[in-house]
């Protein structure tokens, strides 16, 4: 019997059921209050873990019993760090993440704030995940790149606690590209903090309403313009900063008080190590051009992403690997020769 998957789809089948009975193992222990013994790195790192005492829940947002124990393990850390004093409601539950509604410290300067919590599920979404992850370097929950052999092997083969250091990795990602860009002066939400599956971010929004994503609402003649050039301007922050973001769309754009700000960057690559890069790009640039297509702006999508991505010297065909070239062959060497121009 061939126990080995053979294509990313079987892979992320066999994630997934790994990643629930990890998860229902972790439950049981958790239940039982029982020590868990985690591996990081060649260290045996041994935690208590104490059961979930519902009476303890100290939030003004009624979650169901489980989301409660979810909510308590994802971000106490930053309940005892001060980083937000209550929860106040869900804004909205994505396919990789519920984003909830945080009545924010005074110290923070603003009275709102948000936390991603990621669900282990991302993975079932992800299935082309290894497009996003060339070049890419392992995050742990410090956003410090992972070099541990053994830890790159248990990711490797994806064993439960590989999966544990992949899922942290993406959060880890998520932040630091949010750092950079922030830095970079792209108009996306402040972000404050990262744990191994969250994140706290300025909220966008009022306590009564989130703002709406670009796809949810039209916009008048007289704003579709301005704020296109907007979008295409944090493009080009964005490649000012080496990021694409990879799923940028009238979902991933958010729309309050006549301004735009770009949310969800777990998968935002850097095109200097990522031989899809300019693939990746100019699909965003169309799903760009599309929602403002029709909004009555006149655009043509390819031509922009071109001008864009050419402006800072980058090819857009795709390098070939030297591994994949033969130097007894005239053709590859051509090749390689035309590639180092
Ligand atoms: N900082 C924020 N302020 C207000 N609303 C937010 C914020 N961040 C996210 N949201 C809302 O939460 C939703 C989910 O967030 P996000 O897109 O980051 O997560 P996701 O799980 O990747 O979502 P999806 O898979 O649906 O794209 C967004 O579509 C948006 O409506
Ligand atoms: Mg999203």
């Amino acid at each position: 019997m061939n126990n080995i998957p053979v294509d990313q789809d079987d892979l992320d089948e066999m994630t997934e059921r790994q990643l629930l009975s990890h998860a229902n193992k972790s439950n049981q222990q958790r239940k039982k209050g029982k020590t868990l013994v985690k591996q990081k790195g060649s260290q045996q790192i041994i935690k208590t873990v104490n059961p979930f005492i519902e009476a303890e829940y100290p939030f003004t947002y009624h979650a169901s019993l489980h989301d409660k124990q979810w909510l308590m393990e994802s971000i106490s850390e930053f309940y005892d760090q001060k980083w937000f004093e209550d929860i106040l409601s869900v804004v909205k539950g994505g396919k990789e993440a519920t984003v909830y509604l945080c009545r924010a410290p005074e110290r923070i300067g603003k009275p709102l704030l948000a936390a991603k919590i990621y669900r282990p599920r991302m993975f079932r979404n992800l299935r082309k995940d290894h497009l996003y992850r060339e070049g890419r370097e392992n995050l742990d929950v410090n956003g410090k790149v992972i070099l541990d052999e053994r830890a790159y092997h248990a990711m490797q083969k994806r064993s439960a606690f590989g999966l544990e250091l992949l899922h942290t990795s993406w959060v880890g990602h998520e932040f630091l590209t949010m750092q950079v860009l922030h830095e970079g002066g792209v108009d996306l939400p402040r972000p404050y903090a990262s744990s191994n599956n969250a994140i706290m971010m300025d909220y966008i929004g009022d306590e009564f309403n989130a703002a709406p994503a670009l796809n949810e609402i039209n916009l008048t003649p007289s704003e579709a313009r301005p704020l296109f050039q907007r979008v295409l301007h944090n493009i080009e922050l964005m490649l000012a900063c080496n990021r694409v973001h990879a799923d940028l769309s009238a979902y991933n754009i958010l729309y309050w008080d006549g301004e735009i700000t770009l949310i969800d960057f777990p998968q935002a690559i850097n095109p200097e190590e990522n031989h899809n890069a300019w693939r990746i790009f100019a699909r965003d640039v169309q799903r760009v051009c599309d929602y403002f297509k029709a909004q009555g702006v006149a655009c043509d999508a390819p031509s922009l992403a071109i001008k864009m991505w050419k402006a800072k010297g980058r090819a857009t065909q795709p390098e070939i690997d030297p591994h994949f070239l033969d130097p007894e062959k005239d053709e590859d060497r051509r090749a390689w020769q035309g590639q180092k121009k």
